[in-house]
């Protein structure tokens, strides 16, 4: 007498099967790492499918979702990568990437917004240029983990301007709210900057619309990113962000690190600014932020 086989184990038996095969099929890879990644990817891959039980119908919306962000995506619009940012990847990458040391300053995401060759500023110059938004006075130092000062670090700082856009997102060439500077002999630096505010990240694409289905908000936190570096240092990329900010808890793309929140004090119109600059009557603000550079990982 045949008897019916037990369609549980029978379906688990397939499944488990095909999962070997695949992952069978990456073991002659010469390149060990190769072999590595895309075993994992599969191995996970797989148990997220049969997690989910994923059906055709959902497969389907997930390639053409995937086709959206391939189609959208030029060399000025990395789709792509905004993904990788929503869903933390980007940060979990970073993080890793960017291990603790001591009381080094912590790193956080890049973002698609850094130009090469920005304008050198002077110590105390404005990065601003013309873009709009209520000035603000950044001044701090860059140290080594033991408290000595590094002279000569090069700093470069870009943010957008109030109306949340930087200046690459205009289509007039404009260079503004970006700039570098370096250190003096002491370590320290200062410059005018723009109070940063809140702004969506690009969000008429695939990527945006998923946030929208998910209820999540587009929105970065208000921030000024930064990105240090000296010889014999690990460079770090970073933002500061806001105190006080609603947005802390909930940036779109999970950037913020609670020691990267500074404060900046408001200063009402007329008081006097550090440098003596005038500033037409209008309120502006001031932050600190005291930069401890990692030694480079062969230095440690
Ligand atoms: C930014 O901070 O500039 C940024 C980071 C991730 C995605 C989009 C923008
Ligand atoms: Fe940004």
């Amino acid at each position: 007498m045949t008897t019916t086989p037990d369609p549980v184990p029978l379906q688990s038996h397939r499944e488990d099967s095909l999962t070997a095969i695949v992952l069978a099929s990456f073991e002659d890879s010469p390149d060990p790492r190769l072999k590595q990644l895309m075993q994992a990817l599969v191995r996970h891959l797989h148990a997220y499918l049969r997690e989910v039980r994923l059906t055709q119908a959902e497969w389907n919306a997930a390639i053409e979702f995937l086709t959206a962000v391939g189609h959208i995506t030029t060399d000025r619009r990395q789709e792509f990568v905004l993904l990788s940012d929503v869903l933390g990847a980007s940060m979990m990458t970073v993080a890793m990437n960017n291990e603790a040391y001591r009381n080094a300053t912590e790193a956080t995401v890049f973002g698609p917004f850094f130009v090469h060759d920005a304008p050198l500023i002077d110590r105390g110059g404005d990065i601003a240029g013309d873009a709009p938004g209520e000035p603000c006075w950044v001044e701090g130092t860059v140290s080594d983990t033991t408290g000595a000062r590094i002279p000569e670090a090069r700093l470069e700082v870009w943010e957008a301007d109030e109306d949340g856009l930087y200046d690459v997102q205009y289509d007039d060439g404009r260079v503004a709210g970006r700039a570098h500077l370096f250190t003096d002999e002491s370590g320290q630096y200062w410059f005018w900057g723009l109070t940063p505010t809140p702004y969506p990240i690009p969000n008429d694409g695939p990527v945006g619309a998923l946030l929208g289905k998910t209820n999540r908000s587009p929105y970065r936190a208000s921030h000024l990113h930064f990105m240090v570096s000296a010889p014999g240092y690990r460079t770090v990329v970073t933002h500061i962000f806001v105190a006080g900010d609603a947005l802390l808890d909930r940036d779109s793309v999970f950037g913020v690190k609670p020691s990267l929140v500074m404060s900046f004090d408001h200063m009402a119109p007329h008081s006097p600014t550090p440098d003596g600059r005038e500033l037409q009557g209008r309120s502006w603000s001031r932050t600190r932020f005291d930069i401890v550079l990692a030694p480079e990982a062969g230095d440690r």
